[in-house]
């Protein structure tokens, strides 16, 4: 009720600001101060009266009241953070958590909201809470709604009636949240609430964002930005965005001195087997992304066992294990949650080691008086903002002053940054541009940023050219301030040109950074952890919305049906247990494209999947084919790669064409050599079918580069060119590798192994084998596919032009074995003109449909 109460004063606050200042805007508009007086002074008398109504009793709320009680009594926190246990009993209790989700989802999934199954205090409350809407209570209707959406205290989802109590609580009031909800209703169509419709959807988002509701403010920047249901609008998108990351600085600057600190949450699911097709062959994990062994990479170890190893090396008397142990507490991660007391224990061990009775100990060991002078700037630090220590400025400048006699970076910014504010010290700005100049010199990137901003206040135009190259500096470090200054110096024309485009991709980063402000990362992180996987992707859905990046690959994959094509996992995922929320290829697809087109290569390759097999859409090879050709651009992924290798030998969307095939695989190994095995295994395959094809005579393009095969062409002449095609692969790639560390140089002598050898060709024969036996019927069932398509398009054509129904006809009568080569008519590329009937739900993220 209290809570009630302040929210009506602010109410009431704001619209008494808001009216004094259309007051005041009349005032000096006008000249005129009655008219402008009398309206406003009236109006607010009837909002007043409204609202003083409101709060003397909206109807029902007594009804919502009793029936918070009853939830109460229901609510057990269901979220918490299991830290991995070790050993045997840890792994068995692991394997016990991880079953338990999966027990839950095999229930039978709500289809229809099962009212019998609610019982107790919940069916109590929601009795009461239906009572409490059908009196037009806000607050009923909009805990309706979230337990009909989300499903909270274990309520049966049902999309259709949460859109329902969504879409009256926003025609009540105008309620933001609802307002927003709908729109995001409209814009998935999710659960088959509502006809996905993306112009509703922008209608509803902007309506919530003009009255200032922070993720509606985000979605419809976003839309702007790269033109979902409305074309692209540079100066819409910054007009939104700005908005959110001046929110977000401000929150960021609310915090203690030198800012709000979090952990970043977002992340990319996939990235964790790394990438949607898995190591090695996503352009995520390969090539010059392959993951490197470093402390912060959870590749190789997980940060349990880091963190384990650390403590060892640390109780033995290392003190940079012991450091790296205090600021792995200290700053935090996605899954290990920070600890201002360990981080604080840590830093103490190290600096123990060097101040010795306040003096620095004689001779000490090789690099302990720097690492003990960053930890002194750790300590001084938390001093200064009071993390798991009281805030006491006199003790931060002891740890500060400590640090920076030793020159140590941190400490000098965070002396500066207590004679900048005059915490706990005499104001002086020299000596704290001295500080932050020596900081900033070490590249320390929240110095430069202090460094920026003073040359900003100076305003000279030599001053903004030293500002902008320090807010550069800074960025390189994905500081947020620097992010937002070069924003504002964008978007303003301060210091350089004017640029909307570089203005609004700064901003969509401040914006995208202050995670715990404006979007629900953490929620969804821990929901999938806990094996929910409705409830992370309804989080990270609106987080998708928002335009995320990392979100839309999420939600896609969440959603993709194609995940594995490993057989064995197959048999374990019964395709009746994803719950129906779940099941939404075309939502999949959209969310991909949305993915691929802010940069995601995998995404891309997805997309191309997802028109080659007709998931979520038509069979539609060329859009296909023009997916693989752009995310193998550049030698950028080496799965699109293969894919147009493997179309162009097959003649799939593409004229058969086995020399083509042959340099798409090679470009393919060229990118990836993790793709190693297969691509070796096709092109084994793909020379087999060419050197059949030539003996043949047949009328396919074969591989040039090969020798004309003579007339008694043998089976050991063919394999002795393999091998030396092969040979010199491997001499090209392992020659350096092998040089010195091999005696001989010649590492790879086939000769020398022929037995071997033939080894190895008879188990790949096998596999090839099996393989082709395999996309053979794939071939067959796709060709099908195809076919039964292409029948629907002629009939439709059929109906709209006479004369190409004949021709058609003929042709396909005639010739329905040549149907890839022939141009397809209905063909309009990957992206439909303007004008097209299909372009307005192409912008709107999906592609034909
Ligand atoms: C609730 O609101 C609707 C529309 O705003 C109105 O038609 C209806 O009469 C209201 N019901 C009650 C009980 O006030
Ligand atoms: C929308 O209505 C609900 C219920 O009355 C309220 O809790 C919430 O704060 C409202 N949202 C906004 C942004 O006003
Ligand atoms: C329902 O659950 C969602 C997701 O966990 C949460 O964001 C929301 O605040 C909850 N609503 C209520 C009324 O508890």
């Amino acid at each position: 009720m209290k809570r009630h109460l302040l929210w009506l004063f602010l109410l009431l606050q704001a619209i008494a600001f808001s009216y004094a200042e259309a007051q005041t805007k009349q005032h000096v508009l006008a000249g005129d101060t009655t008219e402008g007086r009398t309206g406003a002074s009236f109006r607010t008398e009837v909002a007043a009266a409204q609202s003083g109504g409101q709060a003397a009793q909206e109807p029902g709320a007594d009804l919502v009241e009793s029936a918070l009680a009853e939830l109460r009594k229901l609510y057990r926190p269901f979220h918490h953070r299991i830290r991995k246990q070790h050993g045997v009993f840890g792994t068995l209790l692991q394997f016990a958590l991880k079953a338990l989700p999966s027990l839950r989802l095999s229930a039978p999934p709500p289809e229809t909201p099962h009212r019998s199954a609610l019982s107790g205090p919940l069916l109590h409350a929601t009795r009461l809470l239906e009572e409490s809407a059908r009196q037009n209570n806000s607050d009923a209707l909009y805990i309706l709604a979230e337990m009909n959406f989300y499903g909270n205290f274990s309520y049966p989802r049902n999309m259709r009636a949460a859109f329902d109590y969504y879409h009256q609580l926003a025609s009540l009031n105008g309620n933001n949240s609802a307002l927003y909800m709908v729109g995001l209703m409209y814009s998935t169509g999710i659960g088959d609430a509502v006809q996905r419709d993306q112009a509703r959807a922008l209608l509803y988002y902007t309506f919530a964002a003009n009255r200032g509701h922070t993720r509606a403010e985000m979605t419809v920047a976003h839309r702007h930005h790269v033109g979902i249901g409305t074309p692209k609008n540079c100066d819409a998108a910054v007009k939104y965005y700005k908005r959110v990351a001046d929110k977000a600085i401000a929150w960021y600057r609310s915090g203690p001195p030198g800012g709000m600190a979090w952990t970043t949450e977002a992340y990319r699911i996939a990235d964790e087997t790394g990438g949607v097709y898995g190591e090695g062959a996503s352009v995520a994990s390969a090539g010059s992304n392959a993951i490197k062994a470093h402390p912060n990479s959870d590749a190789y170890a997980s940060i349990e066992d880091i963190i384990e190893y650390l403590d060892l090396m640390s109780q033995k008397g290392d003190f940079e294990a012991s450091f790296n142990l205090g600021r792995i507490y200290y700053e935090g991660q996605r899954g290990l949650e920070k600890n201002m007391q360990l981080a604080r224990k840590y830093f103490f061990e190290v600096t123990q080691k060097y101040w010795r009775k306040s003096r620095p100990v004689d001779s000490p060991k090789p690099n302990l008086d720097k690492t003990a002078a960053k930890a002194a700037g750790y300590i001084g630090r938390m001093y200064m903002r009071g993390e798991g220590v009281e805030q006491n400025f006199d003790r931060a400048k002891f740890w500060f002053e400590r640090g920076a006699a030793l020159k140590e970076a941190r400490s000098q910014w965070g002396l500066g940054l207590l004679y900048l504010n005059g915490y706990g010290v005499k104001t002086d700005v020299i000596q704290a541009t001295e500080l932050f100049k020596m900081a900033a010199a070490q590249d320390y990137a929240p110095a430069q940023v202090q460094l920026g901003s003073l040359y900003l206040d100076q305003g000279q135009s030599d001053d903004l050219a030293a500002a902008n190259h320090y807010f550069e500096l800074a960025a390189r470090w994905a500081n947020i301030e620097a992010y937002y200054y070069l924003a504002e110096m964008n978007f303003f024309g301060v210091g350089r040109e004017r640029s909307c485009s570089a203005a609004v991709v700064y901003y969509k980063t401040v914006a995208e950074k202050v995670e715990p402000l404006v979007s629900s990362w953490a929620e969804a992180n821990l929901a999938y952890e806990d094996g929910d996987t409705e409830l992370a992707f309804l989080e990270y859905l609106g987080a998708a919305e928002q335009g995320y990046e990392k979100a839309q690959n999420n939600v896609a994959y969440i959603l993709d049906p194609d995940k594995s094509r490993l057989p064995i996992p197959k048999l374990l995922d019964h395709r009746s247990r994803v719950p129906s929320l779940l099941q939404n290829p075309t939502l999949a697809l959209i969310y991909w494209t949305r993915s691929s087109r802010q940069g995601n290569i995998d995404a891309l390759v997805k997309m191309g999947d997802y028109y080659l097999y007709g998931i979520g859409t038509d069979v539609d090879v060329d859009k296909a084919v023009q997916c693989y050709t752009g995310a193998s651009e550049y030698h950028q992924s080496a799965q699109a790669l293969y894919n147009l290798g493997w179309m162009h030998e097959h003649g799939v969307g593409l004229n058969q064409d086995y020399h083509l095939a042959k340099r798409y695989y090679d470009s393919a190994l060229e990118t990836n050599d993790e793709a190693y095995l297969p691509v070796a295994l096709s092109l084994l395959k793909l020379r087999a079918k060419s050197a059949w094809n030539t003996l043949t005579h047949g009328r396919i393009n074969s591989i040039k580069d090969e020798p004309k095969p003579k007339k008694d062409w043998s089976l050991s002449e063919w394999i002795n060119n393999f091998l030396q095609d092969d040979a010199q692969y491997y001499d090209d790639v392992y020659d350096d590798l092998y040089d010195d560390t091999m005696p001989g140089g010649d590492a790879l002598d086939f000769d020398d192994g022929i037995m071997e050898s033939f080894v190895i060709l008879g188990l790949a024969a096998t596999l090839i084998f099996l393989v082709m036996y395999r996309q053979q019927r794939q071939q067959m069932a796709r060709r099908r596919d195809e076919e039964t398509a292409r029948q629907r398009r002629q009939q439709q054509q059929q109906q709209r032009l006479q004369q190409q129904q004949q021709h058609g006809g003929v042709q396909a009568g005639a010739n329905g074995e040549d149907e890839q080569q022939q141009p397809q008519p209905q063909d309009r590329g990957l992206f439909p003109q303007p004008g097209d009937p299909d372009f307005g739900q192409w912008v709107a993220g999906g592609i034909g449909h």
